[in-house]
């Protein structure tokens, strides 16, 4: 009866155990644009999004970048080429960059201020598809900011040196320069062109040192990564005691290297 008893009660134990591993950071990625998108993950792969379907990322821990891909080709072994956002030919991103101008979704979790989540949709690279970066679900208490989206239309008033086949490009890019670069060791003020990207998305980041991000406690947290989101506002709830920011040196070492990477860069 013991044995019985001690080999159900290890079961149970088991099972509660293995069922609080499951529950780890999640990303939803829905594609909810008219036309497909062939998503790209660094870390995580790529793939194909027709309209209204999605892709989730489970076990999420780190940093990484999420972002979309126009007008793709790729052959049976996963090579081609995109419009916008292309990683070096490659379907699956994984540990590489895409091309600007693109949207990117940011985060990195359990890192920031004692094991705090931070996200953000930034522009700092440009601009290719509107994006939402959402908290959807939480066992973890109550977020700073639990959105950051980039939902405007920023193709059609950006600026004419900053137009680009795929999108709307970042001065850095275009420029090279340290202003706009910003790798001269400091952190740097906006310029007219992060204001015009801010204008449209204030809720979005848009220049290296720009520190508006979603921030939430870590814990199991499920978010939602939307491309062509709802152009209603969403709301933005205020950040209480938010300590200063913290600057963040962080090399990938690829090739591809976005601006906003290995230069000043606050999370
Ligand atoms: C994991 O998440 C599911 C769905 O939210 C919940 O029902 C379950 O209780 C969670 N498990 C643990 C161990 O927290
Ligand atoms: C998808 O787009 C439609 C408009 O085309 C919008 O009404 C809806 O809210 C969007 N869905 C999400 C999840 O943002």
């Amino acid at each position: 009866m013991t044995v019985i008893l001690s080999f159900v009660y290890l079961t149970i134990l088991s099972f509660s155990m293995s069922g609080q591993a499951a529950n780890l950071t999640s990303i939803e990625i829905l594609n909810n644009c008219s036309y497909t998108i062939w998503a790209a993950a660094n870390p995580g792969g790529g793939k194909q999004l027709n309209k209204g379907q999605t892709w989730t990322l489970t076990s999420v821990t780190g940093s990484g970048r999420i972002w979309g891909r126009t007008n793709c080709a790729f052959d049976d072994h996963g090579r081609g080429k995109c419009d916008s956002g292309d990683c070096g030919g490659l379907l699956e991103c994984d540990r590489r960059n895409g091309r600007a101008p693109h949207t990117v979704a940011e985060y990195s979790m359990n890192q920031v201020e004692s094991g705090n989540d931070a996200f953000f949709v930034s522009v700092v690279d440009g601009f290719n598809i509107p994006m939402e970066f959402t908290l959807s679900s939480s066992s973890s208490g109550v977020c700073g900011q639990s959105t950051s989206s980039c939902a405007g239309d920023i193709n059609g008033p950006c600026p004419i040196e900053l137009r680009d086949p795929g999108g709307c490009n970042n001065p850095c890019t275009v420029f090279r320069n340290s202003q706009f670069c910003c790798n001269t060791g400091s952190i740097c003020e906006p310029t007219s062109y992060s204001k015009f990207f801010k204008d449209l998305c204030p809720e979005a980041r848009t220049y290296p040192s720009d520190g508006t991000r979603g921030y939430c406690p870590n814990g199991r947290n499920s978010y939602k990564v939307v491309f062509c989101p709802s152009t209603a506002s969403s709301t933005i709830l205020p950040t209480p005691n938010r300590k200063p920011l913290r600057t963040i040196h962080f090399q990938f070492g690829f090739s591809n290297m976005p601006c906003g990477m290995g230069s000043n860069m606050v999370f």
